[in-house]
Formats: structure tokens, sequence, C-alpha cells
């Protein structure tokens, strides 16, 4: 089978399209046919080797541990190991699954649920890990109730779209934070207020908000905390920068280090991928609370060149690779 590889870590020129064995499934396991697959920061960070922390957490120190590259998935069943209940061959699922950039892809069952019926494959591909860590920034971390004031930094990126119809969905009132272009975007899905920050500052003392979800714009704390009412919560997704060892995870860790002795809640996690919170997705989706937001598609062979337009920080919505499409 065809698919993106990587020996080495470096730029997107380690990114290989090669032709390799189709994994075997194991008793617990489902191959499922990949016909899409999404892509996210996530997948420069493990091709890059960047920030160095990675490589120490385990995700191999001289080269990945994991050769082909890609999390989310969309596709249809292709065989289930002898044990596994909840799938049949031909069901058309999505989720989380390592080497989800490759014709075929394989992983436990629990990683899959059944693709959501008023989408299509692209748009289910994208789901799994923006949307873990939306749901769980929004409704765990954040804790976001009805009538909050809830403010989305980073409103137009892949977590920010899904972010952003989560805090809706709970009856927020949303602004989002977004540059000049993608206001209207904003805006469509759901959000009661855009903020272009290349000309208005939300940390100006004007606005607080219940909850702050910064996913990028790595503005200093003491800034977010301007703009946070004085019992507010702030919850750190992400945020591009910093230096190679650490990337942004320095703020992350200066606002747990300050929450103990300020009136202010001060947060940041490390997204999970449950099943439970997949069914969760699942039914947003298919209840019209929340659509993902297609930015571009690539085929298989152009990986490199969307991971590089990921790296420029600038997406709107997600980008999506169409393995299907490429080879069928
Ligand atoms: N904590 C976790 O478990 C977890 C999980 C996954 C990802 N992350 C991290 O979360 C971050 C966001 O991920 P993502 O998938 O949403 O990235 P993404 O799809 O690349 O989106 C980033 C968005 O931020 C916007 N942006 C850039 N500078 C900004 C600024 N100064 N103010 C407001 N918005 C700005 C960009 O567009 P415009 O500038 O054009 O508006 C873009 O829409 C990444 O750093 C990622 O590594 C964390």
């Amino acid at each position: 089978m065809k698919a993106i590889v990587q020996n080495e870590y470096g730029s997107v020129d380690v990114l290989e399209l090669r032709e390799i064995d189709r994994p075997i499934p194991g008793d617990d396991e489902v191959l499922v046919h990949v016909h899409a697959a999404g892509v996210d920061p996530g997948v420069w960070h493990l091709m890059a080797g960047l920030p160095y922390l990675i490589r120490i957490m385990g995700f191999g120190l001289r080269a990945p541990k994991t050769r082909v590259r890609g999390t989310d998935v969309a596709g249809r069943v292709e065989t289930v190991g002898n044990s596994v209940t909840q799938f049949q061959v031909g069901d058309e699922v999505f989720g989380g699954c390592d080497g989800s950039l490759a014709e075929y892809a394989c992983a436990r069952e629990d990683k899959f649920a059944p693709k959501p019926a008023n989408v299509s494959f692209e748009q289910a591909a994208v789901v799994a890990a923006s949307g873990f860590t939306a749901l769980q920034g929004v409704r765990d971390h954040g804790k976001v109730r009805p009538g909050q004031k809830v403010l989305i930094i980073g409103a137009a990126g892949g977590i920010g779209t899904f972010a952003v119809q989560i805090a809706k969905s709970l009856g927020a009132d949303v602004t989002g934070v977004c540059s000049t272009t993608k206001t209207d975007l904003v805006r469509s899905i759901g959000a009661d207020h855009a903020i272009d920050y290349t000309q208005e500052d939300f940390a100006d003392g004007r606005q607080h908000y219940d909850v702050i979800l910064d996913t990028a714009g790595n503005r200093p704390l003491r800034h977010l905390r301007r703009a946070l009412a004085p019992r507010g919560t702030l919850v750190i997704i992400g945020g591009e920068g910093g230096g190679r060892w650490f990337g942004g995870v320095g703020r992350q860790l200066r606002a747990l280090l300050l929450s103990p002795f300020v009136r202010q809640q001060l947060r940041t996690f490390i997204a999970t991928d449950t099943h439970a919170d997949l069914e969760f997705l699942k039914e947003l989706i298919e209840s019209g609370q929340v659509t993902p937001v297609i930015d571009r598609t690539y085929p298989l062979s152009e990986t490199p060149e969307a991971i590089r337009h990921l790296a420029e920080g600038h997406a709107r919505g997600k980008t999506i690779i169409s393995v299907r499409g490429e080879t069928a």
C-alpha cells in the first residue's frame, strides 16, 4: 500500500510517499481502508521532532518510533480481528489512528466510532484530534455554562472552529479572535462577536470574559489575565513558537504555577482520545450543532504541501488529505 513515511526528523523533505506492507490487525483491532485523513500542527511537530520535549516524552529520541505519519482518519472497515464486536467489514468509521496517512490504517476498535451519517468521509476525517481538544477545553477544563461570556483565541483554526461551535452548543455568548479575512467565517459558525486581532486588542481592559480558551497568538499571561473576569477561567490549549526545547510550554507552566495564588483559574491540559468523547462528537455533528470546517484538500502525494501550508500558521478550519480519491 502507499503511505507517507519518514525515517528521520526534519523538514517536509523527510516525508516520502512509499510502497509498504499493509498492517495486519491484531485480535482487538480493525483495519480501515482510509478514504481521508486530517492533518494538524501535531503532524508537523512529530515530523520535525520539535520541540525536543516530545522526543523525551517517548516519540523517539533520534528518529520517530512510528514511521507512518497521521492520526485522524475516516474510511471503511476492511477486516476485523477475532475479538472485535463493534464493527463489521464494510462499516463506515472515523476516529484517531496512528499511521492514517496511508491507504490502510489499523487500531483498536475503541479508537473508532460509526461515521456521522450527515457528513462526508473528508469532514469526518478531521474531527478526532481537534474535536477532542476543543471539547475537553470547553466542557471539561473551561466548564462553560449557559450565558457565560467566552473568548476563543484562534477561532478560525482547526481547534478554534470546533471550540466556537461547542461553546455555542453549551449556550455561551462567544467571541472569536482571528485575522481580518476570517471574521465572516467565525461569525458564520455561530460566534456572537468576532475580533480582528490586527485591528483590535481583546486585552485592552474594556471587556472581561468568564472563560478564555487560548489556541493561538502566544499573548503573555498578564495580557490574558487582563481580559479575564476576576473569578474567570483561562485554558491555555496551545500556540506555536517558543524555543526548540520546550516550544510554547513555558507559558502553560507559568499559568499552572501561578494559579493557586490568584482568584482566577489558570489551566492547561493535553487532550486525550476517549471513545465516549468520539461518540459525543458524533452526536454533536449528527444533531447539526457542530459542522467540521474544511480549509483545503490535498491528495496523499501532496502531503508535504499540506504540512507546509499548516506550518504557516494561518489555517482556516481543517486541512484534509484525500487518500481514496487518489488511489481508488
Ligand atoms: N493541549 C492540547 O492537547 C493540544 C492538542 C492539539 C493541538 N494543540 C496546539 O494548539 C494550537 C492550535 O492548534 P490548531 O490545530 O487549532 O492550529 P491551526 O489549525 O494551525 O490554527 C491556528 C489558528 O490560529 C490563528 N492565529 C495565528 N496567530 C493568531 C493570533 N495572534 N491571534 C489569534 N489567532 C491567531 C491562525 O489564523 P489567523 O492568524 O489567520 O487568524 C489559525 O487560524 C497548536 O499550537 C497545537 O500544537 C494543543
